[in-house]
């Protein structure tokens, strides 16, 4: 049996590599920090197979314990601050956790295997982030980059450190580069989920009208549970490397407000959304598509739900939730 220690896994794509994991039968840790985390509890509840480790990025021997406690094969390394948004409010902070986190945690690996002489292989979830004030379009793993906010620097620093211990130590570790990906999980802070959550209200007369920001940012949106196979499939590759996870396509904002209203059949939707300078941010990312061409080369990955099934999956299910 295969043992896989996951940070972040209370996280959207934490929930969704567990289940995928465990599926395949492995044996499956998630580390959770902080004590009476109230994620933990409902992570036990859904996820009952997940065997909880406490500890923290910042607290390399809590890493280190964790690591030596499970051995695990695979490492995925999936916990940050990820909201950009409040990466300038606390930029130290996002600095610290996603960046500095992820060298504590390829310490930890590291140390491990000088140990015990165990292979381990590592996955960093790098970001599309990091792209920022695009160099070339489409993006691909060999475009310049050029963060925007604290946390792309953050993430540049962690993605960098990654390819590092693969060149210095000859560790399996592989970074994907994901660009936005999404799911009825995701946290209500990110833009596809608010929009979601909010038509869902509108449609049940419980509000009238949403507020955003810029409008006319563009993203490559997938769903997040098509992009953790991805993960997983890097590291069963005999080398480690570094892939852009993408669908090829993108959407801006409004393309999001015309699919999610649509589902409740509102074709205009003008008078129900207000413009907030307070959700723009001192620097956007104006344009993000990838290229992921060689993820479906090398392994054989292919994204499976459209943008506009996803939208429509997410409003669905925000309906539903209110009607329970
Ligand atoms: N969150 C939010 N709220 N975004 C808004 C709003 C709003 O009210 N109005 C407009 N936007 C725009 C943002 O300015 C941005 O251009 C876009 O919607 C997407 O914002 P988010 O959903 O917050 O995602 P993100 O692209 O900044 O970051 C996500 O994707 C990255 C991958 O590229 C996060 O998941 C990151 O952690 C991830 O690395």
């Amino acid at each position: 049996m295969k043992r896989a220690l996951i940070t972040g896994v209370t996280g959207q794509d934490g929930m969704y590599l567990a289940e995928l994991l465990n599926d395949k039968g492995y044996e499956v840790f998630g580390l959770v920090q902080g004590q009476n985390n109230p994620k933990k509890d409902l992570l036990a509840q859904t996820h009952p197979y997940v065997k909880i480790l406490s500890g923290n990025l910042l607290d390399l021997v809590s890493l280190i314990r964790a690591v030596s406690f499970c051995r695990p094969d695979e490492v995925y390394n999936l916990a940050a601050v990820s909201f950009v948004a409040y990466s300038w409010e606390n930029a130290r902070l996002t600095s610290d956790v996603t960046g500095g986190g992820v060298l504590n945690m390829l310490e930890a690996v590291r140390f491990h295997m000088d140990k015990t002489g165990e292979p381990v292989k590592f996955y960093q979830a790098s970001s599309s982030e990091m792209f920022g004030k695009v160099q070339e379009v489409p993006q691909r793993e060999s475009t310049l980059l050029w963060p925007r906010s604290p946390y792309g620097v953050a993430k540049v620093f962690g993605h960098y450190m990654t390819i590092n211990y693969r060149e210095s130590y000859g560790m399996h570790a592989s970074s994907g580069i994901l660009f936005n990906h999404e799911s009825p999980r995701r946290g209500p802070e990110f833009v596809t989920r608010k929009v979601s959550m909010a038509v869902a209200r509108i449609h049940k007369n419980l509000q009238n009208g949403l507020s955003l920001g810029n409008l006319d940012a563009k993203r490559d949106w997938g769903f997040a549970g098509d992009y953790v196979e991805a993960m997983w499939l890097m590291l069963q590759q005999p080398e480690a490397d570094d892939y852009v996870i993408s669908t090829g396509q993108t959407h801006s904002i409004r393309d999001l407000l015309d699919v999610a209203f649509d589902e409740i059949g509102v074709t205009d939707w003008n008078q129900m959304v207000r413009l907030d300078d307070q959700f723009k941010r001192p620097a956007e990312v104006d344009l993000l598509i990838g290229d992921s061409s060689k993820a479906r080369e090398v392994l054989g990955w292919t994204p499976k739900v459209t943008f506009e099934e996803l939208i429509r999956m997410m409003v669905r299910h925000d309906i539903a939730e209110l009607e329970r």
